[in-house]
């Protein structure tokens, strides 16, 4: 606290030293503020880095195609490793508002790391755009987030529902132990209970390293129909490889969850044993749509073939979101001004169409129910019923 306090307030010096500057060195500064930097703190290295792979990639794909240029200003991108530490991250934010002048923030790859962040976006009145944490309450944290990914109660209780009407009758769930697991857990669990499901266990797993074997043990002895699982996008790979490896693919249990666990990004390297998996999700590098096929090529284009994946999305709508503020506001950096301009805005992204909530800042999207099938040689989640306009059930009744 004390540091974010320092750091605001020298900035406000910073503010008016350059002010007085101003005056005497009209011309440079007049060149200076061409320029509107965006801070995009990300995950780059450690367990999480997939997430600021994607997400950076898809920043970077959409200023090439929409140019740098917007109402009169440069923009500018200044991308940041926090390796997924919250205090890292709040200390790169603190940074970049003080000594780089950016005008947003933006990224964070997990919920705590936008959570540690959001005092500083309040103090500083700089709008910070959350492209890839989803645990409800983080719009909640501070007036200046607004959020272009996803809440993992949106994809979790579609599930739920889903789930409890097409023949799931008692599941087993089985979260990483942090906030977007719990909410995942809780939010699946109402929705399938209120339908007629029956949750026989809630397992959680530690966030760092797990070892998913002994509760994939538990969950072979229970025999649910189906086991309902979170774990955040990275981590996917290593569930599945363990499910396989201790025979759950054969045992009948079917595997169901949010999106997260046949994550883009790997599915493909999954195998046979992924074919059938059931997800609700935002986002599938096969949605069907125009838009979205032009995306996948120019990403994969532009990245050595690499398939976009749910974060990426949160990546490039988030410059979707920034770009159309400032257009809003002819240029204008005030954080209060800017977002102000973001709520509301309602555009379709390559996942299908979206919106900012007016009264919470909150993403508003269609969930989708997908299959995992094979497609051209390839592992794909198709998309086979959708939900629209899915609004975080947290807040759905707020005006
Ligand atoms: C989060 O920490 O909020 C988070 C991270 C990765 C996911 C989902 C949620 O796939």
């Amino acid at each position: 606290m004390t540091n974010t306090t320092t750091a605001v307030s020298r900035r406000s010096a910073l503010a008016l030293g350059g002010s007085a500057l101003a005056l005497g060195l009209s011309g440079l500064t007049a060149q200076a503020q061409q320029v509107v930097k965006v801070g995009l703190i990300l995950p780059m290295t450690g367990p999480f880095a997939s997430t600021g792979r994607q997400i950076e990639a898809a920043a970077k794909l959409y200023m090439a195609q929409k140019g740098a240029s917007v109402a009169g200003k440069t923009l500018e991108l200044v991308v940041k490793d926090d390796t997924g530490t919250p205090d890292v991250t709040r200390r790169i934010a603190q940074e970049l508002i003080l000594n780089d002048k950016v005008s947003v923030i933006a990224g964070f790859g997990l919920t705590p790391l936008a959570m540690s962040t959001a005092p500083i976006a309040t103090q500083a009145k700089v709008p910070m755009v959350v492209m890839a944490a989803g645990t409800s309450i983080i719009t909640d944290a501070s007036p200046f987030i607004a959020r272009t990914s996803f809440t993992q109660a949106q994809s979790a209780a579609t599930m739920g529902n889903w789930a409890a009407k097409n023949g799931v009758k008692k599941v087993v769930s089985l979260v990483s132990d942090y906030a977007p697991g719990h909410d995942s857990e809780k939010f699946f669990a109402e929705a399938f209970k209120a339908d007629g499901g029956e949750v026989l266990q809630s397992l959680r797993v530690p966030l760092q390293n797990p070892d998913f074997a002994p509760f994939l043990q538990r969950v072979k002895d229970a025999a649910p129909d189906a086991l309902f699982v979170f774990v955040p996008s990275g981590v996917g790979a290593v569930l599945m490889k363990q499910f396989i490896e201790r025979g759950l693919d054969k045992s009948g249990i079917r595997l169901i969850g949010p999106g997260d666990i046949t994550d883009d990004d790997v599915l493909n390297g999954f195998g046979e044993a992924a074919v059938g998996t059931i997800t609700a999700h935002l986002y599938s590098a096969a949605h069907p749509s125009a838009l979205n096929k032009a995306y996948v090529e120019a990403f994969k284009k532009a990245n050595n073939n690499m398939r976009p994946n749910f974060m990426s999305v949160g990546g490039y709508d988030g410059m979707h979101l920034i770009y159309e503020a400032l257009k809003k506001t002819n240029g204008a950096t005030d954080g209060a001004g800017l977002v102000e301009a973001m709520k509301g805005m309602a555009w379709e992204s390559p996942r299908g169409p979206i919106s900012i909530d007016a009264a919470t800042r909150e993403i508003v999207q269609n969930i989708y129910i997908r299959k995992v099938e094979k497609v051209d040689g390839e592992l794909y989640n198709v998309e086979f019923a959708t939900v629209e306009n899915v609004k975080d059930p947290v807040k759905a009744g707020r005006k």
